[in-house]
């Protein structure tokens, strides 16, 4: 890439008038005037996709170190460019020879004052140029950001055939896997064996494939180990390597050949190697390892890399999590990082680097001690051991002048350390006694970067976390049985795990710390409550720096430019300490960085601190729900009545509801939602008779394998839920019948046809006692309100059928509440207001109500703009809760509102059509046809097809809002053919019996809307 730079741009100009304000003010001392230059350099580093690094130190080997002004690293962390900057009063010749003898490089050099620069390439200085003159410039600059070497050419051309070789030379193994699998039998009692082991030691439920992976890991990445690294006994040494390289040589023992195998990878291979002697700094080295550690996964096991959060950690955060944890080791327990007796862990090792700072911290005294008996450390992926494993014994190497194998690092999954049983064999009997010994240690500081992923969409993506006996039920028995939240997916990212596992490992050494860098969530939402009362109360002292980079809850911020991971969930750094010289009141101290600060300004926030106490601390008084931060939060809500419990304890009925549910979830929308009967009647026909088969091909199958190794991944036949699995797994046969086919409420004013059978709906919901399908024209109405969590604002609407849980907008997680219950049992229909509310309610108003009346108020209150305004913060953290009316009057104003937006959104379908003007595009045939309608830019005309545009649509309309989307945008949204990327099924909305009835109902959901505007407008104040 060049960098494109001209005299005329913006950079330049504003270098020489920056230089122009110094010279009028007097300042002309280099610390000043450079910063002008340097503003220059760090907006072309941006250009270049490169880092600026100001006072970069330069390692020369031994002690000896030499810091220049500026490093520009690229994206792979490597030097590329360097400055210097002067004194106008300097001779910058002399200055530059002085330099070069202390041993600055020579390879891409600018040695700049205010009025000249001097540039050094490959060993001499190439130009000398006056740079008052801005070509002069430009054209110092451009030399030094296209500079390469031929090495560093080869090496941008092997890195981008890397990542294009690496997925089919993967896949080339795989095939070749699978086909002595067939064809090799030493191959295959290998194979077999080594799978055996990677089950009990890793994971019990671990796919041929996943086995198949870490083989390709191992092979593909060996020689980079070997060669790059100078270590070319480290298969024959390390203890995993070793037993790895048993299954590699029976791979190889018929015909194959490693040589000729990684052969069209040669060229990434060796401009690697000859890149690798280029560096002579084992740390840039490194730097580069940990890019083919995150480049690795990225490029070839996608699923790994979400699964197992397999990303680096920057370096600013590990610093200043080892510095925190010592600086609170010594004031808290009066105990250090190298004390015999504090064992330290990083559970989740990926390439080392924590443990490897927490080396530079230890005294070099007490390091053979604690690096033979107390740091230890974790890893589940087989590339990621090896790279820490290197990384750390080559920092002992650096700083003890020894090479010692490092027996503190187990190949295990840390949360299987937790299983109360006998361990099985471990790969090797060396892990299996190290993991052994490691389940016996009570740990002091446990500190890192657990993993943290986001729920897969999809089941036939099979790339869900697993499931773990102890662990889940851990988190299931405290966070989740503590926490009031409906929606509990949240709480089986891994990352709650860590936390849950770091905690019981603290409790049972009685102190200690946990400093993970993790997914802020657990501070903010809603969905941890439970979480947070327990580690309010396991830990004593909390420090949370809160590095935002949510890219969801701030659309205006870039996971690229301002989230420390690049990614687009927010981050926070936790510090969590128990002393037992300490209170059981928890003391919680927040730090937050701005959201809109880019990453760089992010991390220098953290490399300005030297002590925590550096930092803006505010202090946290959890409220009685364990909420942390209180902000926009409206006290009183909390007095308010609660509109539904989640698990009704017996006899409790403090609550205007009995029952709610979330909507109907069938995870498989495209095969079980269709305008078109008989699209539904084919899809769900077809994928009834797929899944059947799979039960008779399971059923016959002698030995049961992996289920989700065996289901059927043609997403044109099948969609798989966890529930669907579950049945085939118990031999379960379903038949299609048509009778199932039911009218769905799917999104807003969106009613499609649904095909209703427990086994094809993921999670159903209570809809069953909602709408039994013999009540199914029974006069039941539902109140659906958008569910706690996420940033999206409130929605309420109601209906009188099914409901999907995104009726209200993807993502919201509808909750319903009927006005009816249904049951088998007498009497088979119950009102679902309970009697203590209408108590509430009669006594506030001092005169009888009745449910309706309630159910009314209820709807009318959540419409009023004054209330959702007020409470918009507490309504996205928690279920609506309803305020008493102030006195009779107040309630039938509301009660009464409710009542006829209530008749108005649930028959929306009889309403008057207000009328559009229709204008016919002339030329073009009659045409009623939906395929995709749009909005004008003025928002006055639906353009509705080629023929037809509807105009007059009054500006009011869109103040009837549901969640992001104003009714009628929600109808223009959702009336058009769709085709589901994954199946393949087409959703056409037309009706060939009413070719008029969108037309129509834009008409009507445009009297709904104005009419609703209207109602709302007059309501009460609050
Ligand atoms: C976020 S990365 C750690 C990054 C590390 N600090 C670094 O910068 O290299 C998480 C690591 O934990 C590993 N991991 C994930 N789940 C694990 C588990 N249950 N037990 C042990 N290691 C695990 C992943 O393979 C990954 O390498």
């Amino acid at each position: 890439m060049a960098l494109d730079l001209k005299t005329s741009h913006k950079p330049i100009r504003d270098y020489y008038s920056s230089l122009e304000e110094f010279h009028k003010i007097g300042v002309k001392h280099e610390g000043a005037v450079r910063s002008a230059f340097q503003r220059l350099l760090e907006h072309c580093c941006r250009k270049m996709g490169w880092t600026f690094v100001g006072e970069h130190r330069i390692p020369l080997g031994g002690r000896r170190s030499v810091v220049v002004d500026g490093g520009m690293l690229d994206l792979f962390k490597i030097p590329q460019a360097y400055w210097e900057a002067k004194d106008s009063q300097d001779d910058l010749s002399k200055e530059v020879q002085s330099k070069l003898q202390h041993g600055y490089p020579r390879d891409n050099i600018v040695f700049q004052e205010p009025t000249r620069a001097i540039l050094w390439q490959s060993g001499r200085a190439i130009c000398d140029e006056d740079i008052t003159r801005p070509d002069a410039l430009v054209y110092v600059v451009q030399e030094l950001f296209s500079f390469r070497t031929e090495i560093q050419r080869d090496w941008e051309i092997a890195v981008e055939d890397f990542k294009k070789s690496i997925p089919a030379a993967a896949t080339r193994f795989v095939e070749l896997i699978e086909s002595e699998q067939r064809e090799n039998a030493r191959f295959r009692k290998a194979f077999d064996a080594f799978g055996e082991v990677c089950r009990s030691a890793i994971n019990p439920n671990l796919s041929d494939q996943a086995i198949e992976e870490m083989l390709v890991q191992h092979l593909l990445t060996e020689r980079i180990l070997r060669k790059v690294f100078q270590n070319p006994d480290f298969t024959s040494r390390n203890i995993i390597a070793r037993e790895i390289e048993k299954v590699i040589e029976a791979l190889v023992s018929r015909k194959f050949n490693r040589d000729e195998f990684l052969q069209p990878l040669d060229r990434f291979y060796v401009a690697l190697e000859k890149r690798a002697e280029d560096l002579g700094d084992y740390h840039q080295k490194q730097t580069f390892l940990n890019t083919v550690y995150e480049k690795f996964f990225q490029g070839f096991a996608v699923k790994v890399a979400d699964t197992h959060g397999i990303v680096y950690t920057p370096q600013p955060i590990v610093n200043f999590m080892v510095k925190s944890v010592e600086e609170i080791l010594k004031r808290e327990f009066g105990k250090s990082l190298s004390d015999e007796g504090v064992h330290i862990i990083d559970p989740f090792v990926g390439t080392g680097n924590f443990i490897t700072r927490i080396m530079r911290e230890i005294k070099a005294t007490a390091l053979p001690y604690k690096y033979a008996n107390e740091l230890h450390c974790n890893e589940v992926m087989l590339l990621p051991y090896y790279i820490a494993s290197m990384n750390i014994e080559h920092e002992y190497y650096e700083r003890t002048g020894e090479y010692k194998p490092f027996e503190g690092i187990c190949l295990v999954d840390t949360f299987e350390l937790a299983e109360d049983k006998q361990l099985s064999f471990m790969f090797t009997e060396e892990n299996t006694e190290r993991v052994e010994k490691l389940r016996k240690t009570k740990l002091f500081v446990i500190i890192g970067n657990p993993p943290y992923n986001a729920w897969q969409v999809n089941e036939n993506d099979n790339n869900k976390n697993r499931k773990y006996r102890t662990m889940d039920r851990r988190v299931a028995d405290t966070y989740s049985k503590d926490g009031t939240a409906t929606n509990k997916s949240a709480l089986s990212d891994p990352y709650v795990k860590a936390i849950r596992w770091a905690s019981d490992k603290i409790l049972e050494n009685g102190e200690g710390i946990v400093a993970f860098v993790s997914n802020h969530s657990f501070v903010h939402d809603y969905a941890f409550d439970g979480l947070r009362k327990h580690v309010g109360s396991d830990f004593n002292l909390l420090y949370l720096i809160d590095l935002g980079g949510n890219v969801r809850k701030n659309p205006k911020i870039s996971g690229t430019t301002h989230n420390v991971f690049g990614i687009k969930v927010g981050v926070s750094v936790n510090v969590l300490v128990r002393s037992t010289a300490r209170g059981n009141r928890a003391e919680i101290l927040y730090s937050r960085v701005d959201d809109f600060c880019k990453k760089e300004q992010r991390f220098k926030f953290l490399d300005s601190f030297r002590a925590l106490a550096d930092a803006k601390w505010q202090e946290i008084t959890p409220n009685s729900d364990h909420t942390w931060l209180v902000q926009g939060l409206e006290s009183d809500f909390r007095h308010m009545l609660t509109i539904g419990v989640r698990r009704p304890e017996a006899g409790s009925s403090a609550a205007v509801f009995r029952l709610f549910s979330p909507g109907l979830q069938t995870n498989r929308d495209a095969w079980a939602y269709n305008f078109d009967v008989r699209v539904l009647e084919n899809s769900m026909g077809k994928t009834i008779e797929t899944y059947n088969q799979q039960v008779s091909t399971w059923a016959g199958q002698a030995a049961k394998g992996n289920l989700d190794d065996f289901v059927l991944g043609d997403e044109a036949r099948i969609s798989w839920s966890s529930s669907l699995k579950s049945f085939l797994r118990q031999g379960v046969r379903v038949t299609f019948d048509r009778r199932r086919i039911t009218k769905a409420y799917y999104r807003p004013f969106c009613q499609t046809n649904l095909y209703v059978d427990r086994h094809f709906v993921h999670r159903p919901g209570i809809w069953e006692q909602m709408f039994p399908v013999e009540a199914m024209e029974s006069k039941n109405r539902v109140i659906c309100v958008k569910g706690p969590g996420g940033d999206k604002p409130f929605v309420v609407l109601m209906t009188n059928g099914i409901m999907d849980v995104s009726m209200v907008g993807f993502g919201t997680n509808a909750q319903c509440f009927p006005f009816y219950i249904f049951q088998a049992t007498e009497p088979n229909r119950r009102e679902n207001i309970t009697d203590w509310a209408v108590e509430q309610f009669s006594t506030a108003v001092s005169s009888s109500v009745d449910k309706w009346q309630v159910f009314h108020y209820v709807y009318g209150l959540l419409h009023s703009p004054e209330y959702r305004a007020k409470y918009e913060a507490n309504l996205k953290r928690e279920l609506p809760r309803i305020p008493l009316p102030k006195n009779k009057e107040y309630f039938e104003a509301f009660a009464s509102a409710g009542e006829r937006l209530a008749d108005l959104h649930v028959n929306y379908e009889s309403q008057p059509e207000y009328r559009l003007e229709m204008v016919e595009t002339p030329g073009q045939p009659l045409d009623w046809r939906v395929r995709k309608m749009k909005l004008t830019k003025d928002k006055t005309a639906i353009v509705y097809n080629d023929f037809l545009t509807l105009v007059g649509v009054p500006p009011e309309v869109f103040e009837y809002r549901l969640g992001n989307r104003s009714a009628l945008e929600w109808i223009i949204d959702r009336y058009q053919v769709r085709t589901d990327k994954r199946s393949g099924i087409v959703n056409d909305p037309n009706r060939p019996d009413d070719p008029q009835y969108i037309v129509k109902l834009i008409g009507k959901i445009i009297t709904v809307s104005l009419e609703t505007v209207k109602i709302v407008k007059s309501l009460p104040p609050l």
